[in-house]
């Protein structure tokens, strides 16, 4: 007995047709596809490619599905290699019973119900009572091959349908069950759903019928209509026009994924040559649409209506996209202007002005921002610091760690290149300064020093490089490090720098603290941190000569430099603590020095030298 085909459609969707064929061998990207050596005949060099569903081998001429290839690979019979993709998938092969079976053979009536019905759609509206229809959708420009391409049709007065079709043997009961139907409180046929109405035919990836939107002639509500829930049509898990889509994207390089709003804009754009147009079903897309574009495209645009349901329409695929995305999976974004949609836009600005607009589509990072943004032109200090969560936590949810790591350093970048110009009354440095015991007089005094060694920013860039590079010193500055206002992606740095310094055994070494960077997703950081500005005496690569203690001093130095007087204020209190302890702890040497601390004596120095206006050399801040 056959295995029911819903199951196998489900199953070939689960199942990653490359993952299976690069555990044989491995794949190299070839443009949109990616390619392998054939394992059926014996080559050196691939060919055979891989699409989204099926496999193609230029050299031998091999063939097929996930199914048929474990089929080929492993000599095994059909129920074999279903059964073990399906554990594979974690999915159970449906007993084979006669309900199962039933089942399936409903199904397929209804998609030449489907099919019936349509063929009936489309002569109305070609006869004299669609003529209305007609003249309304070529009046909205589309030409008769693209009412053609698209299957159009009239829906007729609402009481012909089940007359025309009853000699085809299609009964008000399948009617039902297809969703263009509806039936009474007893359950009983009553009319039908869609009259007076242009009709699009909805198909699945296949091509199927399975089922229709219906557009009024003008103004009437509401203005589309489309067919329920049934056991063929499912809205969250289809998309309007994907299997035009799909073959516009196989056949043609460079084609667009783009998802619009309306079943018009879907049109529009193909008759305006840009075939690989997609649109949900009056719904926000959801998860399952995504994956479905994601199988076409690893970074399909979306195209929204410039209106503000256009804008929330963008945030909620924002938001349903962030936990599923990947470095293969992402999204763009393009926004039309006012109260334009694709199709309206395409009429009056032509394909070229649309053309542009694609090709300038944003990564989701900057829309996201933008939409986080685009109500608050000069926000309060508290709500940046709402705004500021927000996208952290938007950056939480993206699941891979490398790559959240890169959403909320790129998100925070953007925040404070927007709103250190434009909040802070035109002072263009972010000025961090030590929260404890700073005051507006602390920057007062900060022209001291201010000329001439780099911003504050840079100053804090280097104290952390430092400490990458020779994180040995960490303990004894862990305190004062650890109480610096930072930049949110140094501070998001500075707890894993901190977090590696708890767990690690031994002494402090900068390989084992580049591993555990890289592991977090920070390597780049990193590695841009200590190729940036660097004390002279710092920057040499053969650190043999070094010693600690200059290496210490020299983070004192610009720890000292981020805020004179608070440093100043430390050092003393440190010098006043080190002297009581000196008197209260009494030392079997009798000598007070030796209790003294190497910490605080490199801070005195470093306080002196300060004092003398002593600035250390800074190297490669160009580089
Ligand atoms: P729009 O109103 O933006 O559609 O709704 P559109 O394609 O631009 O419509 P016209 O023909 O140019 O005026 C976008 C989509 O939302 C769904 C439909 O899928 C539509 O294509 N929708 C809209 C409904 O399901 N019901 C409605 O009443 C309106
Ligand atoms: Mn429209």
């Amino acid at each position: 007995m056959a295995i029911d085909t819903a199951f196998l459609d489900e199953l070939r969707q689960r199942t990653s047709l490359m993952s299976l064929m690069g555990r044989r061998n491995k794949l190299v990207r070839s443009g949109r596809h990616w390619k392998t050596c054939c394992p059926f005949h014996g080559e050196k060099t691939p060919s055979l490619y891989i699409y989204d569903d099926h496999y193609h081998c230029f050299g031998c001429g091999a063939h097929g599905d996930a199914i048929s290839f474990i089929m080929q690979s492993e000599g095994s019979g059909f129920r074999e290699a279903v059964e073990r993709l399906a554990a594979e998938a974690g999915l159970d092969v449906p007993v084979e019973d006669p309900q199962q079976a039933e089942r399936s053979r409903v199904r397929q009536t209804l998609y030449e119900v489907m099919e019936e019905v349509q063929a009936v759609y489309r002569q109305k509206l070609y006869q004299s009572e669609g003529r209305g229809g007609l003249e309304y959708l070529t009046k909205r420009g589309l030409s008769s091959q693209t009412l053609e391409r698209f299957g159009l049709g009239w829906s007729g007065d609402g009481r012909s349908l089940l007359k025309v079709l009853e000699s085809k043997n299609i009964t008000a009961e399948m009617l039902v069950k297809v969703g263009l139907m509806r039936v009474d409180e007893a359950g009983n046929p009553r009319g039908e759903l869609f009259f007076n109405r242009v009709m699009f035919p909805i198909r699945d990836r296949k091509g199927r019928i399975i089922s229709f939107g219906g557009r009024v002639l003008g103004d009437g509500q509401p203005k589309y209509l489309n067919g329920p829930e049934t056991e063929i049509f499912s809205k969250r898990r289809t998309l309007f026009n994907i299997d035009q889509a799909h073959y516009t994207l196989r056949k043609e390089k460079g084609a667009p994924l783009v998802v619009v709003e309306g079943y018009m804009d879907v049109i529009a754009m193909a008759q305006a040559g840009f075939g690989g147009a997609v649109a949900p079903l009056g719904t926000a897309l959801g998860a399952e649409q995504m994956e479905l574009l994601w199988r076409m495209d690893s970074s399909p645009i979306i195209c929204l209506d410039g209106d503000s349901a256009g804008q929330r329409a963008a945030l909620r695929s924002c938001e349903v996209a962030l936990p599923l995305l990947s470095a293969e999976k992402s999204l763009r974004f393009c926004r039309l202007d006012g109260g334009d949609d694709p199709d309206s836009f395409i009429g009056r600005e032509g394909v070229e002005a649309m053309s542009a607009l694609l090709a300038a589509s944003r990564p989701m990072v900057e829309e996201l921002f933008m939409l986080m943004t685009a109500s608050d032109v000069e926000p309060t200090p508290e709500r940046r610091a709402v705004l500021r969560e927000k996208l952290s936590s938007l950056a939480r949810l993206v699941p891979d760690k490398t790559l959240a790591s890169e959403y909320r350093s790129t998100l925070m970048d953007m925040f404070f290149e927007r709103y250190r110009k434009k909040g802070r009354g035109g002072r263009s440095d972010y000025r961090p300064f030590l929260e404890r015991g700073a005051s507006s007089r602390d920057f007062a005094a900060e022209r001291i020093n201010r000329p001439a060694v780099g911003g504050a920013e840079e100053r804090l860039n280097i104290l952390t490089a430092i400490l990458l590079r020779h994180p040995e010193i960490l303990s004894q500055v862990e305190q004062e490090y650890s109480q610096l206002a930072l930049t949110p992606s140094l501070a998001n740095l500075r707890v894993a720098l901190l977090e590696w310094a708890d767990q690690c055994d031994g002494p402090l070494k900068a390989e084992s603290c580049r591993a555990w960077m890289e592991e977090n997703g920070l390597k780049d950081q990193c590695e841009g941190l200590i190729k940036g500005p660097m004390p002279r005496e710092l920057r040499a690569e053969d650190d043999d000569g070094l010693l600690g203690v200059n290496v210490l001093e020299s983070w004192w130095h610009f720890y000292g430099l981020v805020n004179f007087p608070a440093f100043e204020r430390e050092v003393q209190q440190a010098v006043q603590d080190a002297i009581l302890r000196a008197y209260e702890v009494p030392s079997e040497s009798g000598g007070g020095a030796q209790s003294f601390p190497d910490s605080v004596k490199a801070r005195m120095r470093v306080l002196e030298a300060l004092r003398r206006g002593e600035q250390p050399e800074i190297e490669g801040r160009d580089g």
